[in-house]
């Protein structure tokens, strides 16, 4: 079955604190197939203009500050409905309400600090992997 993409960032407080290699697996174990990948230590300008969509909201400040805090590892990942199942995978924003076994569960430690990001929509998906990857870069991967 012909794969569809999305973009997942393992963010600082879990590059900081151990966690890449387990929640690459963990994805990994979860049908994701890891198509590009890049440790990155991001700018204001570059987070800003990541999470613009939150501009506006009242945790847009530490969220910004909070993404620049440290390196984090953005990844194009593939999987049939790679969206949903991303969404699915890492659970609620918040790891005091996320389901049992998701990454933000298992390696998340707040809502602000909560170990992933993953794409909402698949044309934020196209966005977002066009953000931190060129086509070169994914093209080679394809079949
Ligand atoms: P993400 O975009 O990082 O995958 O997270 P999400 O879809 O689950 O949540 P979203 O509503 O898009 O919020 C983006 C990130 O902002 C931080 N946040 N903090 N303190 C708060 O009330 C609050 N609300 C959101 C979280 O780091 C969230 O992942
Ligand atoms: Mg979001």
């Amino acid at each position: 079955m012909a794969g569809t993409f999305t973009l997942g960032i393992v963010k600082p407080d879990a590059v900081e604190g151990g966690k890449t290699g387990k929640i690459v697996a963990h994805l990994e174990a979860a049908g994701f197939h890891l198509r590009a990948a890049r440790l990155v230590r991001l700018t204001v300008a570059q987070a800003g203009a990541f999470y613009e969509v939150h501009r506006e909201r009242p945790f847009y400040a530490g969220l910004v500050e909070f993404m620049t805090s440290g390196a984090c590892l953005p990844m194009a990942l593939e999987r049939d409905d790679a969206v949903l199942h991303l969404r699915s995978v890492i659970g609620a924003t918040d790891p005091a309400e996320a389901a049992p076994g998701t990454v933000r569960k298992l390696f998340a430690e707040s809502k602000g600090r909560n170990a992933i990001h993953a794409s909402d929509s698949p044309e934020n998906a196209t966005r977002e992997i066009g953000f931190f990857f060129s086509e070169g870069e994914l093209a080679g991967l394809r079949d």
